[in-house]
């Protein structure tokens, strides 16, 4: 098993000493939060984060917007964090309502407090190997395998899913040319209807779909390393992409909870900090 607490205990005891650092420095890490609505599921994520950041002692001031807030208004929040000094970084919880241009409130986030670096700029950084925040389930996924030293550079790498969130960041990172990447990577979606071909053949398979049970046994390689990153929640029950009997088969394997989504909140505060040493001039 590859559970994900381990990893994301390593990258917040590596970032300890960094917050210290930028404390001593008089620049206290600020993470901001946006909730556009009443969404259940996202005021609980909204709230785990803003605990996560005081635990670090990073400061975290939230803003709440309601739900008949206009996409306009929820901009104007944005920009007003933009500007502020003590915000390094921001997060806009998704989903807003549905009258809300979620994309356009993304697009307004200063590039450099894109805590999840879905900003075009930061996804062109990533493309271009510049560096900038990475998304932050791509980035755990990297972390999860180098953690567990799993051999990923010239091996093949099948993501299912191409979706912005996870297939497409997490397939360019994993091509780059970096030690614990390097990787050929494949990629396949619902244009490729053999994509099990694909699958079975794979040294490294990553779910990345929302299809409850898509990923059976028999569409992984005996032995082969199985990453579990797809989820669907219907109410609170947690769906995943991977059925539990694949366990039986894979070599190495996410556990179906509490597999990318811990080194997911880890990267988000690695993101956070980095933001915060590069506004405060320490690297
Ligand atoms: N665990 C975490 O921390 C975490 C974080 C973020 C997201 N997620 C989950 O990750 C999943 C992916 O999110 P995303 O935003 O990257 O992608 P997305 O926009 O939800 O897109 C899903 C992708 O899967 C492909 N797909 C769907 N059904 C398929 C099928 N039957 N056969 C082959 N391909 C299929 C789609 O193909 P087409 O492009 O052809 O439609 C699409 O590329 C979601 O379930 C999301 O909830 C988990």
């Amino acid at each position: 098993m590859m559970p994900g607490a381990p990893v994301a205990d390593a990258v917040f005891a590596s970032l300890v000493p960094r917050i210290e650092a930028l404390r001593s420095a008089g620049h206290t890490p600020g993470l901001a939060t946006v909730l556009i609505g009443g969404d259940g599921p996202s005021a609980r994520y909204v709230a785990m984060k803003m605990r996560k950041a005081e635990e670090l002692g990073c400061h975290s001031p939230h803003v709440h917007l309601t739900q008949d807030t206009t996409t306009a208004a929820a901009i104007a929040a944005v920009r007003a964090l933009n500007e502020d000094p003590s915000v390094d970084a921001m997060l806009v919880q998704y989903p807003a309502p549905a009258h809300v241009d979620f994309d356009a409130v993304l697009m307004a986030v200063d590039p450099d407090k894109d805590v999840d670096g879905m900003h075009p700029t930061n996804v062109g950084r990533l493309a271009l190997g510049v560096p900038g925040p990475v998304s932050c389930t791509p980035a755990g996924i990297e972390a999860i395998l180098a953690h567990y030293e799993v051999p990923v550079a010239g091996r093949d790498v099948v993501i299912v899913g191409r979706g912005v969130t996870i297939g497409r960041p997490l397939s360019i990172l994993l091509s780059q040319k970096r030690p614990t990447a390097n990787a050929a990577v494949t990629v396949v979606h619902t244009g490729v209807p053999n994509w099990a071909e694909y699958t079975r053949r794979a040294d490294v398979l990553v779910a990345a779909a929302g299809v409850p049970g898509m990923i059976q046994p028999e569409h992984i390689r005996p032995g082969g390393v199985v990453v579990g990153a797809g989820v669907r929640y219907e109410g609170r029950t947690l769906l995943p992409d991977v059925d539990e009997s694949c366990e039986d088969v894979a070599g190495w394997i996410t556990p179906r909870v509490g597999g990318v989504g811990p080194t997911t909140i880890a990267m988000l505060f690695s993101n956070l900090v980095a933001a915060a040493e590069q506004r405060a001039g320490l690297i």
